[in-house]
């Protein structure tokens, strides 16, 4: 098998992409041909951006698990679809192959309809990293109901703000989940919950753990009986709903500027065919490769490149149920050593959370499988890329530094391994299809910031970046609440997707992404919003006001700063420290405890009441002398006090 679409060389990548902006239509038609269809597709693209209204491959039908099974089941059955990789070093691996995948698929399907579920009822997740979750996964899209995976590491409230907001009518949980040395009780979170969610009919409870669990009558039921109720009626094929190319495939939650985190809605042919398309070419990947994506399932990257990217290629996957410092920090490297890893896919964080171990741990493994390595989730320094390119790929392997969003479905800017040129520290160039500019705060286009124009600037230039034409995979909107996508995305700059990264755009072309521009904190690759961890803050019973910056931080990336107005019994700082780290935790997770927290009798405002946060974001980078004009503040003294009182 080969792949007819994979670009081999960098003047075809030139070729392919000039065609792709000439041709948009064109270009995505012929892809989108070499998949499985139920009914052809009347019309390749409709759209504009005003609304937005954005419309792929319409009046197709066709099913993703089709796609991503049934059709290798048939050609290539014994292939392995999923590697699995505990948590335990002493736990056995699962190897799964695409003929079983499709078997355990098809049965979950029957559990999810002798429970009740139907073509466009909202699912909820919240799951360990086991091949389970990517079989609920993939039993959903199969009955054509939505999947909402809720990471397993967000709080009983984020899970129930997300199944209130989606209605979803049933929930698949675990009796917990290993996280290294954690244990992580999924299931009492889940009861802790539901107590907030009225629209939950039924749970369904794999067994993993052994933690004992509370099960309520009526309500709850073990996946394992479910299963064997299967497995006695005997014939388990389940045939695949047949979806609209626009019937949504999932919800995914992701936090912006506001306080409230966003359903971001992916559709069914689109996405499919976006995530498959850029899985091939930027990995570059050969049929045989053993793929490894180091993310969880619960994060947009875990859906595209774990799931659905590879599988509609059919790749093998491996899934790792654990963390990569445990239980030492070799043991990404003993994977790679044990199943002969070809590619290794993971995130800037965990790159320098590995390298502050040194290089001894590597030493004694056996890294020569690996072809191409892959960066995502946040800007890579170039430190940690180096490190990577040196230790980790013996100088060999390309590094593909991989742009994109939980809105995008998939990569937008990215080299292709080994086809086009890296560059330390730059995503590079944009993917065919993918049209990337820069603009001023006016929405004005940079001169020299547009790839479709193909006109380099002379020197390097800097602006917002905004993306002027749909591609496949782009959200279709946020589950609902249509004006909230409009505003969020497209009301910024008229008639462009507005990605709210900051980016500069070299002579060659190349694109740097250098953060966020809006209050939205990347950390540890993780997006949370500054609005979101306040709230949670706020809720403290002592806290009068409080404000969130992020600060540069040597394996986060991003670390969050929180300045708090407290009106509580002030007399042990470390004590209230803990209470507020508490209460997010309750409220959001532990992903989004503050790293550090001062007490502060005010903030700087503006005579408006506005927080001015550059100047406590200067403050927390450490920044203090060049704090810029403070003269317009309601009470400038405040400032001294908070720069002395500075952690
Ligand atoms: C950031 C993750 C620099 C960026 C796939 C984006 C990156 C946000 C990179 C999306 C990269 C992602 N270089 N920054 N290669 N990849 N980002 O939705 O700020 O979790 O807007 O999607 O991560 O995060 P999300």
């Amino acid at each position: 098998m080969s792949y007819p679409y994979q670009i081999k060389s960098l003047e075809q990548y030139h070729e392919v992409y000039k065609q792709s902006i000439e041709n948009p239509e064109k270009f995505w038609g012929e892809i989108a041909s070499h998949f499985l269809w139920r009914k052809p597709f009347d019309n390749v693209l409709d759209w504009n951006f005003s609304a937005p209204h954005i419309e792929w491959f319409k009046g197709g039908q066709l099913n993703i698990t089709e796609n991503c099974l049934d059709r290798w089941a048939e050609t290539q059955p014994d292939t392995p679809a999923i590697i699995w990789e505990s948590n335990d070093i002493n736990e056995p691996h699962r190897s799964i192959s695409y003929k079983e995948l499709l078997v355990k698929v098809n049965q979950f399907c029957h559990v999810l309809k002798n429970n009740g579920a139907k073509k466009g009822d909202r699912i909820c997740l919240y799951m360990p990293m086991v091949p389970e979750l990517a079989i609920a996964v993939l039993a959903c899209a199969r009955i054509g109901a939505i999947h909402s995976v809720v990471f397993g590491g967000f709080s009983a409230q984020s899970i129930a703000d997300r199944i209130n907001d989606a209605q979803c009518t049933l929930v698949i949980t675990a009796d917990g989940g290993y996280r290294g040395a954690k244990e992580i009780p999924l299931k009492s979170v889940i009861d802790d919950a539901l107590v907030q969610c009225t629209s939950v009919q039924k749970v369904i409870v794999l067994t993993r753990t052994q933690t004992p669990v509370s099960m309520i009558k009526g309500r709850d039921c073990w996946w394992e009986d479910e299963i064997n109720n299967v497995e006695n009626a005997g014939n388990p094929f389940v045939e695949a709903e047949v979806m609209e190319a626009e019937d949504p495939l999932f919800i995914l939650y992701t936090s912006g500027s506001t306080g409230k985190p966003k359903g971001v809605v992916h559709t069914c042919a689109g996405y499919m065919i976006y995530t498959n398309y850029t899985f091939i070419n930027v990995f570059q990947y050969q049929p045989g490769d053993i793929h490894f994506c180091t993310a969880d399932i619960g994060w947009i990257t875990g859906h595209s490149y774990i799931i659905y990217g590879p599988l509609s290629a059919g790749a093998t996957t491996l899934m790792f149920e654990g963390i990569p410092t445990w239980p030492d920090a070799g043991r990404f490297w003993d994977i790679i050593d044990k199943f002969k890893v070809n590619i290794l896919y993971t995130a800037p964080t965990a790159i320098r959370s590995l390298m502050s171990f040194g290089t001894d741990v590597i030493k004694r493994k056996d890294l020569r499988s690996l072809k191409v390595l892959g960066s995502v989730g946040e800007p890579i320094n170039e430190e940690a890329w180096h490190w990577f390119h040196e230790h980790i790929g013996k100088g060999k392997c390309p590094i593909v530094d991989t742009w994109w969003q939980t809105e995008t479905g998939g990569i937008l800017i990215s080299n292709l391994a080994g086809i086009t040129p890296q560059k330390p520290s730059y995503a590079t160039l944009p993917l065919p299809g993918v049209q990337p500019l820069l603009v001023d705060e006016n929405g004005v286009p940079i001169l020299g910031g547009d790839a479709s124009l193909q006109d380099l600037p002379s020197e390097t230039v800097s602006g917002n970046l905004c993306i002027r034409h749909p591609w496949p995979g782009i959200l279709r909107t946020t589950y609902g609440d249509h004006e909230r996508c409009r505003l969020t995305y497209f009301s910024t700059y008229p008639n462009l997707y507005f990605t709210g990264d900051g980016c500069l755009r070299d002579k060659e072309g190349n694109y740097r992404i250098t953060g966020r521009v809006d209050d939205v904190l990347n950390v540890s690759g993780h997006r949370i919003g500054t609005a979101e961890v306040e709230n949670a803050i706020n809720m403290h019973t002592g806290v009068v006001e409080s404000a969130v910056v992020g600060y540069p931080h040597d394996i986060k990336g991003q670390g969050i700063y929180a300045f708090i107005i407290f009106n509580g019994v002030l007399d042990d700082d470390k004590l209230i420290a803990q209470d507020i780290n508490q209460t997010v935790s309750r409220v959001i997770g532990a992903i989004a405890k503050p790293d550090k927290i001062q007490i502060v009798s005010g903030l700087p405002k503006t005579r408006s009441g506005k927080i001015m946060r550059r100047i406590l974001r200067k403050i927390a980078e450490g920044d203090t002398d060049n704090l810029g004009d403070i003269s317009t503040l309601l009470d400038p003294a405040v400032v001294e006090e908070i720069k002395t009182g500075r952690i």
